[in-house]
């Protein structure tokens, strides 16, 4: 039932202040100020490498997962689309952590790659919203997402349970490495609780995103950039948009652009720049600024301090509600997967069943 909603991706994107709530709920102590996980008994210690495998969406939620593993624990981590990471002979070393990340649990490529992990000696982890799907079956550890039945083919609601888990892993692993101060899990219990009510205030942004859908839907050609964990933001918002609109996208590391992609700026190529201020900003917004002066047309998503500083000479910005590091990969979901549904109404397109996808990939 997709109640009020027009399509159910547009249901389920203004399903995610509750979802991630709900998920959230079974992660954080918040009288005790503790992140803990749904397998309490589980000493996660001697881990010392970390594998995360995944497709899609899935692999993006694992791809914002290794900065946090890695900056919050100081584990090493691999990561892997699912379809490679069988074939490419990976090296796994007894006493890893294989985290599966996957919103049907059903996905072959990230089957088949869970049960090489066992067949290596590896944990398995897995982060699924179907409960009683293989992979949380055969997973030691379940580690499930509560976003609920996700309809649409296009992945939303589901990432963002998704990053809602895997940092609270990340937490609970920086823990068990003698890594994470009560201080900090107090703060990270803080920045996590806040996600609901972050998420709302993006989706207030919806109108302003449809205003702007149509500058985005004429074009034949979209790059998305980012960095830090917005990098993997940016290829997640060009998949969405290429999934449901059609339109020719690529989501490219900000850094990056010069060594390739900047060839293809002109006038007719909007640029989506996925930038909150902090740290990386400046660097962010020097490429930003390299695209401009090849007379590309930028779309800036910051909060109101970004676009108060580099708003000028967009296309057009589009102002997010000022968060704290932790929780802006679930909160610049919002927007990316707006926009893309907006772009693709406007081109009327079957959002809700993109031409040549099914919802869940049982062949390789
Ligand atoms: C994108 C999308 C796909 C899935 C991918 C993995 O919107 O839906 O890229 O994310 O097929 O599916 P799961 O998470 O079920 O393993």
């Amino acid at each position: 039932d997709k109640g009020n909603h027009r399509h159910f991706m547009q249901k389920e994107i203004y399903e995610q202040p509750i979802v991630v709530a709900q998920t959230l709920r079974a992660y954080l102590q918040r009288m005790e100020d503790r992140v803990t996980l749904p397998i309490p008994d589980y000493d996660l210690s001697s881990i010392k490498r970390v594998t995360i495998v995944a497709c899609g969406t899935s692999f993006y939620a694992g791809m914002v997962a290794k900065y946090w593993f890695e900056q919050f624990a100081r584990v090493p981590v691999d990561l892997d689309v699912a379809s490679e990471f069988r074939y490419r002979t990976p090296v796994m070393e007894p006493g890893g952590l294989m985290i599966v990340i996957s919103q049907s649990g059903e996905t072959a490529d990230t089957l088949a790659a869970l049960r090489h992990a066992r067949s290596e000696g590896q944990t398995i982890a897995a982060v699924v919203n179907v409960p009683t799907s293989t992979m949380a079956r055969e997973a030691d550890l379940l580690l499930p997402t509560h976003a609920g039945p996700e309809i649409g083919v296009a992945s939303t609601k589901a990432f963002t349970c998704q990053l809602a888990v895997l940092a609270a892993l990340a937490a609970n692993l920086a823990r068990a490495k003698g890594r994470l101060t009560p201080a900090d899990e107090k703060a990270i219990v803080k920045h996590l609780a806040q996600a609901p009510a972050a998420l709302n205030a993006a989706l207030a942004y919806d109108e302003a995103i449809e205003a702007m859908a149509g500058a985005v839907a004429g074009a034949r050609d979209v790059l998305y950039l980012g960095r830090g964990t917005d990098y993997p933001l940016a290829l997640e918002g060009a998949l969405k948009l290429k999934e449901i609109s059609y339109i020719h996208a690529e989501g490219y590391a900000a850094g990056e652009m010069k060594h390739g992609p900047i060839a293809l700026i002109d006038e007719n190529v909007p640029v989506i720049v996925i930038a909150p201020s902090g740290p990386l900003f400046d660097k962010t917004v020097s490429n930003m600024q390299e695209v401009q002066a090849r007379g590309g047309k930028v779309v800036l998503i910051s909060d109101y301090d970004g676009v108060e500083a580099a708003g000028e000479g967009c296309l057009a910005t589009i102002t997010m509600p000022k968060v704290h590091p932790l929780i802006a990969p679930l909160v610049y979901a919002v927007p990316v997967q707006l926009l893309a549904y907006h772009v693709a109404v406007a081109k009327g397109t079957d959002v809700d069943q993109p031409r040549n996808l099914a919802k869940s990939v049982t062949v390789e």
